[in-house]
């Protein structure tokens, strides 16, 4: 489908074809940038003030649940466990998860072999460069907004599953070890994620088949491998800027010794403090649209610190490309009509990956009902585009 875009900064929804290869801006590894000693964030990395990660709330009873999975395969206990998800997908949208099935040593493999790969030579990273229209690879950005303020992180992204979509040219033959951790870990991992969506509708009281459906004929698994270096002036900036994800489900494995991510739980930013062999699990905006806005997806950001660069590794599980997802009829009533406006996940996510963060501002604004819109106070956010005011001029 051909849609006219009057001009590549007016945020329309444009198809894939139409996302520019190049970024706005030459791109700057902020690794390199860290390792080349500056002492003063360039200008580029300062948030404005109302953004910065000043005054998180290390508050215990703000932690996000802590939930024991393992009873999960028992059928005693299983009804329990349920119980625990359900409550904490509706309270939060955020959990730890822990005897969930993998190995410690492969979740400690795994971000050593990812940090293997920040710690290869510029060059051998530079083959891997990314470009907006696939986001595959090397990266430095989400966005293509010239002149947008930049996240202190590198990243590298790559799709799991299905296995049609590898881009084996997308997966470092360095480290050694890179391809076969990988694999072995995102076995583990897709195992648990269906896992999590299986006791995730069936909290919902939908059929089983009902997010299958939704999700279409596969899942899309991708990973996002963060890098966040040591940061002069950590308070001034962000290693990924406050969002919610796009996908449906998200298993984040977090460096155990360093902590970053912080979660917005009844409007204060809750540091995360890492578990050791602890997954987190959260909602993302189409498990928000898929149920109708009974579980909603949770802001969340990464902070940096001074001394200690950290890793982590997001798991993106989202429905297919060409899926149009909507609320799911079981969850439509009278009583609580259909939220949100079907689209395709393919079209929502090439919006975020032309206009980058936007805390929640994007699954706010495709809210069937205009009146429900909301956007963020802040100022550096309110001129946000609306998604669904785009989708509205494409017509
Ligand atoms: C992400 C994310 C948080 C972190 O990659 O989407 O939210 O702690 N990461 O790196
Ligand atoms: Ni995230």
């Amino acid at each position: 489908m051909a849609v006219a875009c009057a001009s590549m900064t007016s945020h329309a929804i444009v198809t894939q074809a139409n996302v520019p290869l190049e970024w706005p801006e030459p791109i700057q590894r902020v690794q390199l940038l860290a390792e080349s000693g500056v002492s003063e964030l360039p200008a580029q990395y300062v948030r404005p003030e109302c953004e910065r990660a000043v005054g998180s709330e290390d508050l215990e009873e703000l932690q996000i649940p802590l939930i024991d999975i393992s009873g999960l395969d028992d059928e005693k206990q299983r009804k329990m466990v349920l119980a625990e998800i359900g409550h904490a997908c509706e309270e939060c949208g955020f959990f730890q998860v822990i005897n969930h099935g993998i190995p410690v040593s492969l979740l400690r493999k795994t971000i050593l072999v990812a940090r293997q790969f920040f710690d290869l030579p510029l060059e051998e990273k530079q083959a891997y460069a990314n470009n907006p229209l696939t986001y595959e690879g090397y990266g430095s950005r989400l966005g293509i907004e010239k002149g947008a303020i930049l996240d202190w992180g590198d990243y590298f992204f790559f799709h799991i599953l299905p296995t049609s979509i590898r881009d084996p040219s997308k997966w470092p033959t360095k480290p050694t070890f890179w391809r076969e951790t990988m694999d072995e870990y995102s076995q583990h991992l897709a195992k648990l994620g269906y896992k999590m969506l299986d006791a995730i509708s069936t909290t919902l009281e939908v059929s089983p088949d009902a997010f299958q459906e939704s999700f279409g004929d596969h899942i899309n698994l991708a990973f996002r491998v963060n890098f966040y270096p040591p940061c002069p002036q950590p308070d001034l900036t962000l290693g990924l800027a406050a969002h919610s994800d796009p996908g449906g489900l998200t298993i984040l494995l977090q460096d155990e010794h360093v902590s970053g991510l912080q979660v917005r739980r009844h409007g204060k930013w809750v540091p995360v403090k890492p578990t050791p062999g602890g997954l987190i699990v959260n909602l993302g905006d189409q498990i928000q649209i898929m149920s109708n806005g009974i579980y909603k997806s949770v802001e969340h950001r990464a902070v940096v610190n001074r001394d200690q660069d950290r890793v982590s590794i997001a798991a993106f599980f989202s429905p297919s490309n060409e899926k149009e997802v909507g609320p799911m009829k079981e969850l439509v009533s009278a009583s609580r009509p259909a939220r949100y406006t079907p689209m395709t996940f393919k079209e929502y996510r090439s919006f975020i990956r032309r206009s980058g963060t936007q805390g929640k501002h994007v699954v706010d604004s495709v809210t069937s009902n205009a009146n429900i819109k909301t956007r963020r106070q802040c100022s550096s956010l309110s001129r946000a585009p609306s998604l669904s005011l785009s989708l509205q001029q494409q017509s």
